[in-house]
C-alpha cells in the first residue's frame, strides 16, 4: 500500500493553491492531469538542480572531471531506462529523444523502407497515427463500442494483408484501456510483423515487460516520456532492436552520431549514438533515471493498486452524477486511472472551465488528440463534414469530453471532492456566468476577453 501523506510530501505541486470564483480563500490544487503530463517529485528536481549546479558539462567529448561526471551519470540513465522495463541490453539500443512523439515517428522512419504497411488501432494518440501516415501505408483496425480494441479486425487484417509493424498503444489516453500487449505482439510476430507500443501513459502507471528478444510475445519498439513519469519535460526514449536500429541510417545525423569523417566519406557509430545527434537533454535524461529509481523503490505493483482503488471508486461514485456519460465501459482491473465523460448535454470547456475556477480542479478537455477514438465513442459519423468546414476555414464544433486521470499522489478525498463538483454542475448551481465556451475567467473569476 502507498502512504499517500508521505507521497503528498514528495510532490511540491500538492501545496499550491488558487484563489477560486466565489470564495473569500484560495482553494488546495486537485490536479487530475496526469494524463497530460506529471509534476517531478521533490527527490527528482533535486536530482535535476544538483546535476545543473554542480555537474553540468556535455557528454563524451571531455577529459576533465565535470565531463567524466557528467558521462557517468548519463550512462547509467540507459542501465536504469534497460532495467525498469526488464529489457536485454545487448540485443537492443535505447535512444533518448525529446517526447515520445519523435520516439513514435523514429520507429515509422526506421522501418519506412521495409517492405509492408503498418497496422494502425483506431484508439491511438495522433502521435502514434500520423507520423507512420507519413512514412508508409497504413491500414486501421477497428475498437468495438465499449471502448476496447477489436482483437478479430486485427486478426484479420493480419492475416490478409502484408504488414511489417503493428502500432497500439499500451493504454489510452481517452479511456484508460490497458491493451494486451503480448497477445498482440504474438499475434504480429506469427504474421511476419513487428510491434510498437506507445507507452506514454503506460510508463508510470504499470510495470512493463519487454521479455527477451526470442521470445513469441517480447515487444520490438516501445516508446515513452518522463514528463508522463515524473519528470520534467523534454526527455523521453526509444527501445528498440539493434538489428533495426544499427542498420538504418541516422535519425538525425550529425555530431556524435560518426566514428569517423572524411572529406567525402564518413562511418557511422553504433546505436544508440547513431541517431542521437547534437547533445542531448543530459539533465532531463538524468531527472527522468531518477524519477524510475523512484518508481522502483515505490514499487510498480503498489502503484497499480493504488491507481485501481482510486478507479473503482472514482467509477463507482461518478454514478452520483446526474446526465454523467463515461465513455467506453472498461472495469477498473482492465484500465488505468483515466476517466472520460460528459454530463448531459454540457460543453466539455463549460465543465472543466467551471471545475477550475470554481474549485481549483484541473482537468482536461476536447479530444485529447485522438480524434478518430473520440469520433467514434460519441457516436458521430460527420468526420468529413467537419475536415470540409475547416478547410473552408469555418469554425465547427468538434465536440469532446472531459478526462480526470489520476496519478501517485492522488487520494480517495479527491475523487469525493470531483464528484461533488460534479454533481453541483450536473444539477447547475455554479456560481459564475460563463458565457459561451470563448469566455474565460482569471484566478479571482473576473471575465476576460477572448483572446
Ligand atoms: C497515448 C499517448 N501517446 C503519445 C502522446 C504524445 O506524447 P508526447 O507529448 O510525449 O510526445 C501522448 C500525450 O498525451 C499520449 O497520451
Amino acid at each position: 500500500m502507498l502512504d499517500i501523506d508521505n507521497i503528498r510530501e514528495e510532490f511540491p505541486i500538492t501545496q499550491k493553491s488558487f484563489q477560486v470564483y466565489g470564495s473569500s480563500e484560495p482553494r488546495k490544487l486537485v490536479y487530475l492531469d496526469h494524463g497530460a503530463s506529471t509534476h517531478p517529485s521533490r527527490t527528482v528536481l533535486n536530482k535535476y538542480i544538483d546535476f545543473v549546479k554542480n555537474y553540468y558539462s556535455n557528454v563524451h567529448r571531455g577529459k576533465h572531471f565535470l565531463s567524466m561526471i557528467s558521462t557517468e551519470l548519463f550512462e547509467r540513465v540507459y542501465k536504469t531506462i534497460f532495467s525498469f522495463i526488464s529489457a536485454d541490453k545487448d540485443e537492443n539500443a535505447i535512444v533518448l529523444t525529446a517526447n515520445t512523439t519523435s520516439a513514435l515517428d523514429m520507429t515509422a522512419w526506421f522501418m519506412r523502407e521495409v517492405e509492408g504497411i503498418t497496422l494502425v488501432s483506431m484508439m491511438e494518440h495522433h502521435s502514434n497515427d500520423l507520423p507512420h501516415r507519413h512514412r508508409s501505408k497504413v491500414l486501421h483496425f477497428g475498437v468495438k463500442p465499449d471502448g476496447t480494441l477489436d482483437m478479430d479486425d486485427l486478426e484479420n487484417k493480419l492475416k490478409n494483408n502484408k504488414v511489417k509493424l503493428v502500432a497500439v498503444t499500451g493504454a489510452s489516453n481517452v479511456t484508460g484501456f490497458l491493451t494486451d500487449i503480448y497477445r498482440i505482439a504474438k499475434l504480429a510476430h506469427e504474421n511476419g510483423a513487428r510491434i510498437l507500443i506507445d507507452a506514454a501513459q503506460l510508463l508510470a502507471h504499470k510495470q512493463i515487460d519487454v521479455k527477451p528478444n526470442d521470445h513469441p510475445e517480447h515487444i520490438d519498439f516501445l516508446a515513452a516520456a518522463g514528463h508522463k513519469a515524473y519528470a520534467p519535460f523534454g526527455s523521453a526514449f526509444l527501445f528498440g532492436p539493434r538489428d533495426v536500429l544499427d542498420r538504418v541510417q541516422p535519425y538525425v545525423p550529425g555530431g556524435g552520431t560518426v566514428l569517423f569523417v572524411s572529406e567525402d566519406d564518413y562511418i557511422y557509430a553504433s546505436s544508440p549514438d547513431r541517431h542521437q545527434g547534437g547533445t542531448p537533454n543530459i539533465a532531463g535524461a538524468i531527472a527522468l533515471a531518477e524519477s524510475l529509481n523512484c518508481l522502483s523503490e515505490i514499487g510498480m505493483d503498489n502503484v497499480r493498486s493504488h491507481e485501481i482503488e482510486l478507479t473503482e471508486y472514482a467509477l463507482d461514485r461518478l454514478k452520483e452524477v446526474p446526465e454523467i456519460n463515461i465513455l467506453g465501459n472498461i472495469p477498473a482491473s482492465n484500465r488505468l486511472g483515466v476517466i472520460t465523460f460528459n454530463i448531459g448535454k454540457l460543453s466539455n470547456g463549460l465543465v472543466s472551465d467551471i471545475l477550475n475556477h470554481e474549485a481549483a480542479i484541473a482537468t482536461r478537455n476536447g479530444r485529447f488528440c485522438a480524434h478518430p477514438y473520440l469520433s467514434y465513442l460519441l457516436g458521430r459519423n460527420d468526420s468529413d463534414e467537419i475536415i470540409a468546414n475547416l478547410r473552408r476555414g469555418e469554425k465547427f464544433d468538434i465536440g469532446g469530453a472531459v478526462r480526470i486521470s489520476f496519478g501517485i499522489f492522488n487520494s480517495l478525498e479527491e475523487v469525493d471532492y470531483v464528484t461533488e463538483n460534479l454533481k453541483m454542475i450536473a444539477e447547475h448551481r455554479w456560481k459564475a456566468n460563463y458565457g459561451d465556451d470563448t469566455t474565460y475567467f482569471d484566478c479571482k473569476g473576473v471575465q476576460l476577453s477572448a483572446s
